[in-house]
């Protein structure tokens, strides 16, 4: 099956000549080079008219869909209204966002709001060295924070470049990115994810501010906390006074209104939020106990933690937010019903693919979110993943779903999500094509 890609490489090539790589953000360049122009609901279209059902969602905040006419319609509003960005004072859209997260988060009593989930990690960590005076961190092995210095790490190392642990607790630390200095890096922590004994050990010998983790690895596909192992780091913070922070940016709002924390029923110190909070638009969240967010306004001027940002709650995205957290509270949580129910059916669907085709896969999902492992049994941390999954047939999958019109980002592991717009009608269509890309791998 070919694609049409004339019309793409015209674009990319011409882009080329303004932008290194002709991609913004260069972790989008991926192969095929399609240029999507257009997205309605479950579906996009590329600049030579090729149509696909979405589970990429741009990196998954899409949990509505594209372009939602509710989410939209409160954009437009925003317009009419000459709402504008002021920058002076508070305003009545930051004040009824920050009430709505406040009041479905459980740990949430305060919240500041940024432009980025990136930002809302930087904050956090920021509010967790003032408070405890402490400068090193714990972040897991196959998590993503964000793209700052303290966090670029450790995402998706293949084993052969991390190496062995360099202590019986941790990994090499290997950013993601050249140009972070060896004195940030002394402050990184590497553990493994859903082993405790190693944030323990590196606990008892350094002076750690906090443990930063999704509590499900999002970035690797779905990678799912054992049983007691959020439990075990919430009691493992409070023995040695880090504080616990969950970057909820990829689980937040996407799992369930209060977050993945009101799922496993574990209460974090600051949590971070981004993506499925505004359905596509760009903003971020912090949010946790008060008196760590009055860091921000601290009396003591060297306590003070600074936040900042021209656009932090501009009106567009932060109506988008308010419009999207209203939807997914409406009917008695009918969105995320609609989402599970239609993961379930993926799941379920995928896995009698695989197993009449005899492929060794393994489906991991939590609600609408999946992943396909081509291994015998969903993995517990990225040494799992990296050993035993084949990527190499991951990366060949996703390409002969693109063939056929169903997109999943063309790298392997990466999350698939549904969205609210997603029909019975676009899984049925989705596990047709499945089953005939399979046949041929
Ligand atoms: C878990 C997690 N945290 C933080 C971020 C950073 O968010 P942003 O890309 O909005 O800066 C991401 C982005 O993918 C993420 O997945």
């Amino acid at each position: 099956m070919n694609l049409r890609l004339a019309e793409s490489t015209r674009i990319l090539e011409r882009n080329r000549g303004f932008i290194p790589g002709g991609v913004v953000s260069v972790n989008r360049a991926v192969e095929p080079g399609l240029v999507f122009v257009r997205g309605r609901g479950s579906r996009v279209w590329d600049a030579d008219g090729q149509e696909y059902i979405d589970y990429h969602g741009a990196f998954a905040p899409f949990i509505l869909g594209h372009n939602d006419p509710d989410v939209q319609a409160a954009v437009r509003r925003v317009l009419d209204d000459d709402a504008t960005l002021m920058g002076s004072g508070t305003t009545l859209l930051e004040g009824r966002l920050a009430e709505l997260i406040c009041r479905h988060v459980p740990s949430v009593e305060r919240v500041q709001l940024t432009t980025s989930g990136s930002e809302a990690t930087y904050h956090a960590l920021r509010i967790a060295r003032a408070h405890t005076g402490r400068s090193a961190l714990i972040i897991m092995q196959g998590g993503y924070n964000g793209w700052h210095d303290a966090v670029a790490a450790n995402v998706m190392t293949p084993l052969s470049v991390l190496g062995p642990r360099v202590s019986p607790g941790e990994y090499p630390v290997l950013p993601i990115s050249a140009g972070i200095p060896e004195s940030t890096r002394a402050d990184i922590h590497v553990v493994n994810f859903n082993d405790l004994e190693s944030a323990r050990w590196v606990a008892q010998r350094h002076p750690v501010s906090c443990v930063i983790l999704e509590p499900i690895l999002q970035n690797i596909g779905i990678v799912k906390p054992a049983e007691g192992y959020l439990p075990g780091l919430r009691k493992l913070c409070d023995e040695f006074g880090m504080l616990l922070v969950f970057d909820e940016v990829k689980t937040g709002f996407r799992h369930a209104l209060g977050g993945y924390q009101s799922l496993c029923g574990v209460r974090p110190d600051l949590s971070v939020f981004g993506k499925a909070i505004a359905n596509g638009y760009p903003i971020g969240a912090i949010g946790g106990r008060k008196d760590l967010m009055e860091y921000f306004i601290h009396p003591d001027p060297k306590k003070r933690v600074l936040i900042a940002g021209t656009y932090n709650a501009h009106p567009i995205p932060t109506a988008a937010a308010i419009a999207t957290i209203e939807k997914l509270s409406a009917d008695g949580g009918a969105v995320y019903r609609h989402i599970g129910r239609l993961g379930e059916r993926t799941e379920a669907g995928l896995s009698s693919i695989f197993r009449e085709a005899g492929r060794r896969a393994a489906i991991a999902r939590q609600g609408s979110a999946f992943c396909v492992y081509f291994m015998d049994a969903p993995p517990r941390d990225w040494h799992d993943v990296a050993a035993a999954h084949d990527m190499e047939l991951d990366v060949r999958y996703r390409r002969a779903l693109i063939e056929r019109g169903i997109y999943h980002f063309p790298l392997a592991t990466k999350q698939g999500s549904i969205s609210f717009a997603h029909t019975d009608r676009d899984i049925d269509e989705t596990l047709e094509k499945t089953r005939d890309a399979v046949r041929t791998l």
